[in-house]
């Protein structure tokens, strides 16, 4: 969707009017509406007819002033930008046929911020998933346009198009997580990035192939992707890669489809598996979206991608595997496959780069989304400080990622295995996300090889509820949400 912006008062296509619940009659300065239009309206607020609660639609047709959507954003005193941004992304998913191509948004008594989560809001919603399916041949593309003060235009302007660059992260992400399975497979992902970074002059992609991966010693991606005939691949993301000194690190989980392996899952709902890459998705959503939008600073992720498969030369639970820190697993479950991946990914990013902070993101476990439901991200840390932040990013942007608990008993859970270093499996189901967390921390390197030296920071986000299926998240009609691409923009850019 093209969100422009005018500093005049023409009304192009249909009219959007967001307003305040409780409010008055349209007042004056509301310029540009035509005499009948405007009567209409103010007649079905005078009636009572349209409440202007937080999130309803009214559409008014018929008359000769042209046609209106009505939007609601609720209290004037509690509508922040995240009212504004889901009253955008509602104007969107209510709009049909009578609404025509065009749009014109006319606000009132509204901040630049404001109308920018509108836009941001319209713009994230405007999305559908429909590569595979026959065309519809008068499908034409929403235009939205902005009246605004000429005070306003330039600050404005810039921030939708910054907002725009940003979508096209979250976009890109839900793209790859509602590919099939057929089609995204590790090396597909593989060569989607390298596609992507011929674009970018500061962008790099780096593959660490199925043979390159056995050489280097990177068991437990090499364990849970051989018994798929698509081999598992390491993919490396680094921007701005000139620049000097401390980064941020991004690492994801990439299972392009988890079947369970040789512990094979129940068939009800499999196919949702296919978003089990979702942690790679959004860490290669967030690197577009940082491109896209000029950030200059330096930026490394890697995406741990394999398909894990039932074959003859799977692995088995039962299993011993070496992991790149030289650590051993002994695998009890073959499901648990995210954190064996995510063990190679995450000793890689702390050992090849000096990272500021890694955050790793993986749709880890069925238990975090018993925890918190399809609401919010489940959010470990080793610093609470650093978990914080993450948090507050996070509100920031109304992407919620909850505080979870790192507690020493999990690990020792995690550590209590007969003839290995680690397992891959709790003692019981209780506190399953919580072990799985426990486990990653294991392979998270320290600052040094000193004695005393401090555990780089890390967090973990379990995106297994909020990747895909949240039906409360307004941002998104279906499939994948592209979820924490804009938590971490916010959290990395500052802005
Ligand atoms: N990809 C799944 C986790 C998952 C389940 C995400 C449901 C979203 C919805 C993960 O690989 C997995 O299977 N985890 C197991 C771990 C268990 C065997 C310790 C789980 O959650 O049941
Ligand atoms: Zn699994
Ligand atoms: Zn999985």
């Amino acid at each position: 969707m093209q969100v422009t912006i005018s500093s005049g008062n023409n009304i192009n296509g249909t009219l959007v009017l967001p307003l305040f619940e409780g409010g008055e009659a349209l007042p004056e300065i509301v310029e540009g509406i035509p005499n009948a239009l405007k009567s209409q309206i103010n007649r079905v607020l005078a009636d009572g007819d349209f409440k202007a609660k937080a999130n309803a639609t009214m559409t008014l047709a018929g008359t000769e002033g042209g046609k209106a959507m009505l939007v609601g954003l609720g209290k004037a005193e509690k509508a922040d930008t995240h009212a504004y941004r889901e009253a955008g992304a509602t104007v969107v998913a209510s709009c049909k046929k009578v609404h025509g191509n065009e749009l014109t948004v006319v606000f009132h008594n509204t901040d630049v911020p404001c109308m920018t989560s509108f836009a941001e809001g319209m713009m994230l919603r405007d999305y559908s998933y429909d590569l595979y399916k026959k065309k519809d041949e008068d499908e034409t593309n929403l235009a939205a346009r902005i009246n605004c003060s000429e005070g306003d235009a330039t600050a404005l302007s810039a921030a939708i198009d910054r907002a725009a660059s940003i979508t096209s992260g979250v976009h890109l992400s839900r793209d790859l997580g509602n590919c099939p399975p057929n089609d995204l497979y590790p090396m597909a992902f593989a060569e989607k990035a390298e596609q992507w970074a011929k674009q970018y002059d500061n962008a790099k992609v780096e593959v660490i192939d199925y043979e390159a991966a056995k050489r280097h010693g990177m068991g437990g991606l090499v364990a849970v992707g051989m018994g798929s005939s698509r081999k598992p691949c390491m993919v490396i993301f680094t921007l701005n890669g000139d620049q000097k000194g401390q980064h941020p690190m991004l690492v994801g989980k990439g299972i392009t489809f988890d079947t369970g392996g040789i512990s094979l899952k129940p068939g009800a709902g499999m196919d949702e598996m296919k978003y089990d890459m979702g942690g790679s998705a959004t860490v290669f959503g967030t690197m577009e979206a940082l491109a896209s939008s000029g950030y200059a600073g330096k930026v490394v992720a890697i995406t741990c991608m394999a398909e894990n498969m039932p074959a003859a030369n799977a692995q088995r639970p039962g299993d011993v595997i070496k992991t790149l820190s030289g650590k051993t697993i002994e695998v009890l479950n073959t499901d648990a496959e995210g954190r064996l991946v995510l063990s190679d990914g995450l000793w890689k990013a702390g050992t090849d780069y000096d990272p500021e902070y890694i955050v790793d993101f993986a749709t880890l476990t069925g238990a975090c989304v018993v925890a918190l439901g399809h609401e919010a991200t489940g959010l470990w840390s080793n610093d609470d400080d650093f978990r914080t932040r993450i948090h507050e990013a996070g509100n920031d942007v109304g992407e919620l990622a909850w505080p979870m608990p790192l507690l020493p008993a999990f690990e020792k859970e995690m550590t209590d295995s007969k003839i290995a270093d680690t397992r891959n499996l709790g003692a019981g189901r209780y506190g399953g996300a919580n072990t799985a967390a426990a486990f990653l921390k294991q392979f998270v390197p320290n600052r040094s090889d000193d004695e005393d030296a401090e555990q780089i920071t890390w967090a973990h986000m379990d995106i297994a509820g909020t990747y895909w299926g949240a039906k409360s998240n307004k941002m998104v009609g279906h499939g994948a949400t592209g979820i924490h691409v804009r938590t971490m923009v916010r959290l990395i850019t500052g802005e």
